[in-house]
């Protein structure tokens, strides 16, 4: 199992996008950027006119994560627009097996979100259509929340149900991830990690990257 991390934007500075995902290039694997439309989350960030910018001013792939209703609609363009990775909400999506195919089809790779509250088992038949699945550990809509272990055993049967199914499809959480909780995330099984504050809140970025990654490496091993 690989480990990779993917800083969110979300706890950059917006006025300097290019220079904070320039920040995190050499040690990220992902940038991650958190689309919010005020309906499914209660905030707004940012849309397709931000993600095409972005994808030409930075290196690393752009992993969105859409927080946003009637995702069917929107994901797509996402892909279009160049994003190596398009997450859309179990919650929000009217046809998600559509929606996935769709991400897919335009080059990207199809993530879908699962909030706290949301069972996992309800998804099982759709691993085939994902590859990546993302465990909300906070309710959406806001960096700098703590971490909810109650999530933690639904890492553990995410993990079992992506083994008995090949194993392909990568296991994200995205939440209150920092150097105190990477490590009970990383031993339930997760492998892609977003962390915000924890690497845009310090002085070195890239450093706190690299320490977050050794962490999960050790945890998981
Ligand atoms: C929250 C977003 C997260 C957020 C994480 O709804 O999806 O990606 O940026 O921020 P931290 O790591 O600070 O919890
Ligand atoms: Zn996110």
């Amino acid at each position: 199992m690989a480990i990779q991390i993917s800083p969110s934007i979300l706890s950059a500075d917006f006025a300097r996008l290019a220079d904070e995902a320039a920040a995190v290039a050499g040690s990220a694997d992902w940038l991650h950027v958190d689309v919010m439309d005020n309906h499914f989350v209660p905030n707004l960030t940012l849309g397709l006119p931000i993600v095409e910018s972005l994808r030409k001013a930075a290196d690393l792939p752009l992993d969105c994560h859409l927080m946003i209703e009637d995702p069917d609609r929107w994901a797509p363009a996402y892909a279009e627009a160049g994003a190596g990775s398009v997450t859309v909400h179990a919650e929000a999506a009217r046809a998600p097996v559509r929606t996935l195919r769709e991400i897919r089809s335009q080059g990207a790779r199809a993530g879908l979100a699962l909030n706290p509250a949301t069972r996992v088992d309800a998804y099982a038949d759709l691993l085939p259509e994902v590859d990546m699945l993302l465990l909300m550990t906070v309710e959406p809509g806001f960096g700098g929340q703590k971490f909810l272990d109650l999530v933690l055993p639904k890492i553990r049967r995410a993990r079992e149900l992506i083994d008995g199914s090949g194993g392909s499809v990568w296991l994200q959480v995205d939440g209150g991830i920092s150097n105190d909780t990477i490590e009970r995330a990383a031993e339930a099984g997760a492998d892609v990690f977003v962390a915000g504050s924890a690497v845009y809140g310090a002085d070195d970025p890239a450093a706190a990257v690299d320490a977050l990654r050794e962490q999960a490496r050790t945890a998981a091993s």
